[in-house]
């Protein structure tokens, strides 16, 4: 029987985390946690409440209850009961996702619940603090990382293809945001792990990146 493993996938918004760690999770029979979709989710449990401030946010985020479930390969996610995926993916949603993530309180539930699902299971989490402070002994840490403009433009494409037109200005002026506010929170700060593999994928397809990471990941689990 295959050793448990996990795979630590961290970086900035529109690196190509969550493309990759999906390609990445299937070709090892692994399974993906996307945890960006959990502070997501608290994110809009925040805005539905009119919660906000630091001690509001740290107060109500111990009420929800949030939950991961799969439909088939797919993360879906519950908020108190109901499946909120469809309204997690939207420009305001990713802005909220990054201020209730640098609440220490949001932290350390999500903390908890992402800890538990990689008990007894290989998995491949992408995040921002993966390899630093959830899975701090993951059998492969991973910094995938790109240009702000490359990044920019694949969110503004993907955004695009969702049929959600945005300023090319605006989504770039978005991802600078997000970049500043998760590298210089207090609360485990994005950052590369020192025992992480750094990926640039601006010049790379996604292929290309599944591919490294899949070699890399055999190797460390060869070990
Ligand atoms: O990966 P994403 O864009 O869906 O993440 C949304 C926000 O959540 C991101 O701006 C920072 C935060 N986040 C985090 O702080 N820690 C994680 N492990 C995942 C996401």
């Amino acid at each position: 029987m295959q050793k448990v493993f996990s795979i630590a996938i961290d970086g900035p918004a529109g690196a190509g985390k969550s493309t990759v760690a999906k390609a990445v999770a299937k070709r090892m029979g692994a399974v993906y946690l996307d945890t960006g979709a959990m502070y997501r989710t608290m994110g809009l449990y925040m805005k539905q409440n009119g919660v906000s401030g630091t001690d509001g946010i740290a107060r109500a985020s111990a009420v929800p209850k949030v939950e991961v479930r799969f439909v088939g390969d797919d993360q879906h996610m519950i908020l108190d009961g109901v499946d909120v995926t469809g309204l997690i993916r939207t420009p305001e949603a990713s802005i909220l996702a990054s201020k209730v993530s640098a609440v220490a309180e949001v932290r350390e539930r999500m903390v908890a619940l992402q800890r538990e699902f990689a008990e007894g299971n290989s998995v491949v989490m992408d995040g921002r603090d993966i390899g630093t402070d959830v899975l701090p002994n993951a059998t492969l840490k991973i910094y995938l990382t790109a240009s702000c403009e490359v990044r920019a433009r694949r969110r503004h494409d993907e955004l695009r293809r969702a049929g959600r037109e945005e300023p090319f200005e605006k989504v770039m002026a978005d991802i600078v945001e997000r970049d500043y506010n998760d590298s210089h929170r207090a609360a485990s700060p994005m950052r590369q792990a020192k025992d992480a593999v750094r990926v640039d994928t601006s010049d790379m397809t996604a292929d290309e990146v599944v591919e490294t990471i899949v070699r890399l990941a055999r190797a460390a689990i060869a070990g």
